[in-house]
């Protein structure tokens, strides 16, 4: 949830430091600090804000050559100066920067207190630096290792002592913990964002591992102090993907790149010769795909939402039992796993800690589990028994957009797979292969729309409540469309089943609430028109995005958005894209931090 960063080498740390939580910022912005070494011994620099402020209290000079970096979101203790990172012990000798969250800190403080230990902070963090100076006797690496077999929780942190300068000490459980490996320096970082304009080359930490930095080499081992020799990783995304470009923000350029991005993730992946998909990574046969005999998406937030459209499309297209679960819930719930059932956990950030530990007790239950990820090297997709990279590019924004329809693609895919191994005719496919060819082109001309929807939420941009309603594949586009509106402009939302208000949220109909319905011309248009007439009907405002030349909605709707034609099952694609402009230029009008959303953060390693 929090960004940390380190460095050790001979360029000056504190821009550095400052330069990868900028990159970093995502990932939590209501505090940030960096503690650099000098001659002098620590310089620490922290404050509530976001890093532009912190900067502001950095000396220009850059200084120093070593250090740790941290940009926050808040778990335990308020958005304060004194708690904002890095955190040290009572000697002032020991600092330390971390991303999760300790569950057992009280304890530990406890005992702490009682020898006389004094804490400056609420946070669960500090505990950490005095838990390592109380088990300090020179060694700061042993020291460090003692000190995570104490605690309970999920970590991903870096250490300084002042009195081993040039060497940082890292250790994760659950949390990101990436090693940058440069010449003659070293960089250390919760995602490769940090480190990515300086190398490509990255070392991933897994769980239960330690690792000592000095500017000239590395050491990573296990809790026991087993040295464990690790591969170095090229990093195949380009520095200026991480760039706004000629965007004013990345929401923005990342909604515009999605006529690329579900391109990418096509590339080599639809056969039109055979009709069908290919995905080298499931690591299954043919026969295993054949003897699947229901398929569980299991996710969180928007990657939720995508696999509640793929499992509609696996049931109907595949005629496959098909359903998507809330990882939070899922995990918790003691899941009866069926033998020839297929689990795919999907995630942007391949880091998000309910998904993550769904997969991990799924996977303890002897499920198959599969992971569709977008982030390279991340946690659940080095962990899951094989899977799919949705190749969307990085995705900086908070409010996910192009990863969605990213991991559509894939989902529709392995779809098209599965069910042209059963019921689905080659002519079928061909079709299905054609019709998905032709999405980035048609993605291009809803983007088209972009002026017409801005005027439009210009105009909505003074509703307090909204609704989104769409019915079949497009319930969950409806849901999703409500979720992006939420989270960027904090109007509240709820997407339902156009059918299901008239059992309850039609009481919520006024002339001030808005619903926005989603009006595809497939099989259920004439139920969703005579939903928006049961709306009407209530004197409520009715926003219609439809088909291009569709004049009865465009009678019925007080607005209407019109998007192009296409066949039933490739609708949540188009329908998408108004509804994150809508929620963009809602978020613009009533000046939203609309890249950095209050209370949210990408990437969400904390249960
Ligand atoms: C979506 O805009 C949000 N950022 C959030 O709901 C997100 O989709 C969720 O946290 C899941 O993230 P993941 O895909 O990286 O696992």
């Amino acid at each position: 949830m929090c960004g940390i960063v380190g460095y050790c080498g001979s360029k000056p740390a504190s821009d550095i430091l400052l330069e990868g939580l900028r990159r970093l910022e995502y990932r939590g912005y209501d505090s940030a600090g960096i503690c650099v070494g000098t001659e002098s011994g620590f310089r620490i620099i922290k404050r509530k804000g976001k890093i532009k402020d912190l900067k502001s209290i950095v000396p220009d000079k850059p200084f120093g050559v070593n250090g740790i970096g941290h940009t926050r979101w808040a778990t335990h203790g308020g958005v304060t100066d004194e708690n904002a990172h890095p955190h040290t012990d009572c000697s002032g000798k020991i600092s330390i920067v971390h991303n999760g969250i300790i569950e057992n800190y009280m304890q530990i403080k406890e005992r702490l207190l009682a020898k006389g230990h004094i804490f400056k902070s609420e946070t669960d963090t500090e505990v950490i630096a005095h838990l390592i100076e109380d088990l300090y006797a020179g060694d700061i690496t042993l020291a460090v290792r003692e000190a995570v077999n104490h605690i309970k929780g999920t970590y991903g942190i870096v250490v300084m002592h002042n009195d081993h300068k040039g060497t940082l000490v890292g250790a994760r459980n659950g949390s990101p913990l990436i090693l940058g490996v440069g010449e003659n320096e070293m960089f250390i970082a919760s995602d490769v964002n940090a480190m990515i304009s300086y190398t490509k080359q990255v070392v991933y930490l897994e769980d239960g591992e330690i690792i000592t930095i000095t500017p000239d080499g590395y050491r990573i081992s296990d809790l026991y102090d087993k040295k464990i020799n690790k591969a170095v990783n090229e990093v195949d995304w380009e520095f200026e993907s991480f760039e706004k470009g000629n965007f004013d923000h990345f929401m923005l350029k990342e909604i515009f790149e999605q006529k690329e991005s579900v391109a990418r993730g096509m590339l080599g992946r639809l056969n039109l010769d055979h009709a069908t998909g290919h995905l080298g990574g499931l690591n299954m046969t043919s026969r295993e795909l054949l003897s699947i005999e229901r398929v569980i998406i299991v996710a969180a937030g928007t990657s939720y939402h995508a696999g509640l459209v793929a499992a509609y499309l696996i049931e109907s297209v595949a005629r496959i039992p098909a359903g998507a679960e809330l990882a939070s819930e899922l995990r918790y719930r003691n899941p009866i796993i069926e033998k020839n059932a297929l689990y795919f956990v999907v995630s942007q950030s391949g880091e998000t800690a309910d998904t993550l530990y769904a997969m991990r007790e799924l996977k303890r239950k002897g499920a198959k589990v599969l992971g569709i990820c977008n982030v390279v090297g991340s946690t659940i997709a080095r962990e899951t028994d094989g899977g799919v990279y949705i190749h969307s590019g990085p995705e900086i924004a908070v409010a996910s957009t192009k990863a969605f329809t990213s991991q559509l693609t894939a989902l529709y895919i392995f779809t098209l797979l599965i069910a042209r191994m059963r019921n689905m005719s080659f002519e079928a496919g061909s079709d299905f292969v054609r019709q998905m060819q032709a999405l980035p082109s048609i993605i291009d001309k809803a983007l088209l729309k972009a002026d017409e929807i801005k005027k439009l939420a210009d105009k909505y941009s003074v509703a307090k409540d909204f609704l989104f309603l769409g019915r079949g594949i497009n319930y969950p586009v409806a849901l999703e469309g409500a979720l992006k509106l939420k989270e960027i402009s904090y109007i509240h939302a709820e997407g339902f089943s156009a059918a299901e208000i008239k059992h309850g949220p039609i009481a919520l109909i006024n002339e001030e609430t808005p619903s926005l319905f989603l009006v595809p011309d497939d099989r259920l248009r004439e139920k969703i028109i005579s939903n928006m007439k049961e709306v009407k009907a209530r004197r409520g405002k009715v926003i219609a995005i439809t088909v291009e030349g569709d004049s009865e909605v465009a009678q019925i709707a007080d607005d209407i958005i019109t998007v192009p034609h296409v066949e039933e099952y490739m609708y949540p694609f188009v329908m998408i894209i108004p509804l994150q402009l809508f929620a963009y230029y809602t978020a613009l009008k009533l000046g939203r931090d609309v890249d950095q959303p209050r209370n949210l953060a990408k990437s969400v390693t904390v249960e």
